[in-house]
């Protein structure tokens, strides 16, 4: 176990930052000059980062100057906001992942590349798998999936707790009394590890998610606990981001190397209701590059559910913005390699029928963003064949739509079925037949 205090982001002491690397904030100690070509700029008090000006830019970058100046003149420089950048940044030269060259998972055009291959890829999700401690029951769910041909599995790679459990329980970090204790030992991220270990031996690339907006393992929920604040101020409170880059840094350092991670993922489906879209913009854009400053070699995606979008709008509420999400916004952040999007018409109150144009919406945003679109997690509770397959279809056929994971994978386990959330479609079933088997072959006969 490790306790990680505040002080532990202190970037390297070195002549000028690099790229995308921390440049200035509260507790920051290293050079506050960043290498030719990139300019230190203010995010928020405790972190400024190097960040380029590049040509496509020059209206954000004449933007921010302007503004820099201005907010000096007005006496505040200290306090200058990035929003500037938001409204002004439409570009998308996306800071690629240069995965391809080191035979990591990338994108190309608005397609994914796994192993060489770019192809419309199909996975699932599975967000207890790292919290079994049993290694042959991962080593099997592996094995399934590469038989059946399921490419992406999309995990949890955060199982937070403000107590620590029982003996034998899985958790990866304690967050208490304002201090976070990341859990390296056995019935920690060494369970993690293992998953890491067992999909690269099987070619299964892993989306690893760092904190969940629900309440579910933790969450932020857990972090308001031990740090204060609210769900929707989490994004901007000092104590629990630095607390939760502190933990990404200790989960991309364990598998930077590793041809099995897919991407990193800020969040499962974060929200800020009733917030300015700029507040998750900013926390989007800042965590993404602080993702790529200790990594440039692995994807890095949203994990968020897809909502505020005008393409396709019919005005129903997942179109809306009430969620503090802007979907097109967001995609224009060039560390963001892809987009994600979910699908669950019976929480959303809308037929599942619309689930196609919801579909088609967001590959049309992704093809004139120039990225691919993941449409990451899809469910219904009842009659999965008939409602499901129609969507696998839509999103098989759209341009944009580059691959589908639906909620979630099912098995049996030494301990019995995995849980069953009334979404889940276990390998082996006729369910698992028509949507898991059937729509692979649909793909790649
Ligand atoms: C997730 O986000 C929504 C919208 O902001 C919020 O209502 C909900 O409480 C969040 N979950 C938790 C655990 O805070
Ligand atoms: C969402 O972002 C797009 C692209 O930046 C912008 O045109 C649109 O006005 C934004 N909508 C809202 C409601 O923020």
């Amino acid at each position: 176990m490790k306790t990680l205090g505040i002080l532990s982001l202190t970037g390297l002491v070195s002549a000028q930052a690099a790229p995308y690397a921390q440049c200035g904030g509260s507790g920051y100690s290293g050079s506050t000059t960043c290498v030719s070509g990139w300019t230190c700029q203010y995010q928020n008090d405790w972190y400024s980062q190097c960040l380029a000006c590049k040509c496509a830019q020059i209206v954000c970058c004449n933007a921010f100057n302007r503004l820099t100046r201005n907010t000096k003149a007005a006496g505040g420089g200290t306090t200058l906001s990035t929003r500037v950048l938001t409204t002004t940044s439409k570009t998308t030269t996306t800071t690629k992942a240069t995965g391809s060259a080191t035979g990591f998972p990338t994108t190309n055009g608005l397609e994914f590349e796994i192993g060489g291959k770019t192809s419309y890829f199909a996975g699932s999700n599975s967000y207890w798998i790292g919290f079994l401690t049993n290694n042959d029951d991962v080593d099997l769910v592996f094995d399934h999936m590469d038989e059946s041909r399921l490419r992406i599995l999309r995990v949890w790679g955060f199982n937070d707790v403000n107590n620590v459990p029982s003996s034998g329980t899985v958790y990866y970090q304690l967050l208490k009394d304002g201090t976070a204790t990341i859990n390296t030992g056995a019935d920690g991220l060494q369970r993690l590890d293992y998953v890491v270990a067992s999909a690269e031996a099987r070619n299964v690339k892993l989306i690893i998610n760092f904190v969940n907006n629900w309440s579910d393992y933790g969450g932020m929920a857990a972090y308001v606990t031990a740090f204060g604040g609210s769900q929707t101020s989490w994004y901007t409170n000092t104590a629990a981001q630095t607390a939760y880059r502190a933990y990404i840094k200790a989960v991309v350092s364990r598998y930077i190397d590793s041809p099995a991670v897919f991407a990193w993922e800020l969040a499962n489906e974060p929200r800020c209701k009733g917030c300015d879209p700029s507040v998750l913009y900013d926390w989007i854009q800042s965590t993404s590059a602080y993702i790529k400053s200790l990594d440039s070699k692995h994807m890095v995606a949203i994990g968020d559910e897809g909502f505020g979008l005008d393409t396709g709008s019919d005005g129903s509420y997942p179109y809306g913005y009430s969620e503090g999400l802007n979907f097109t916004m967001n995609l224009g952040i060039d560390t963001i390699d892809f987009a994600t999007f979910h699908l669950y018409p019976t929480s959303w109150g809308t037929t599942n029928d619309w689930g196609n144009g919801w579909v088609t919406s967001h590959g049309a945003a992704c093809a004139a963003a120039g990225k691919p679109c993941l449409f990451e997690e899809y469910g219904a509770t009842s009659d999965h064949c008939n409602i499901e397959a129609p969507w696998q279809k839509t999103a098989l056929g759209t341009t944009g739509v580059a691959a589908d994971l639906y909620w979630q994978y099912g098995d049996t386990l030494s301990s019995g079925k995995s849980a069953d959330d009334g979404n889940t479609i276990y390998y082996g079933t006729s369910e698992f037949t028509c949507l898991v088997t059937d729509h692979i072959a649909a793909i790649d006969p």
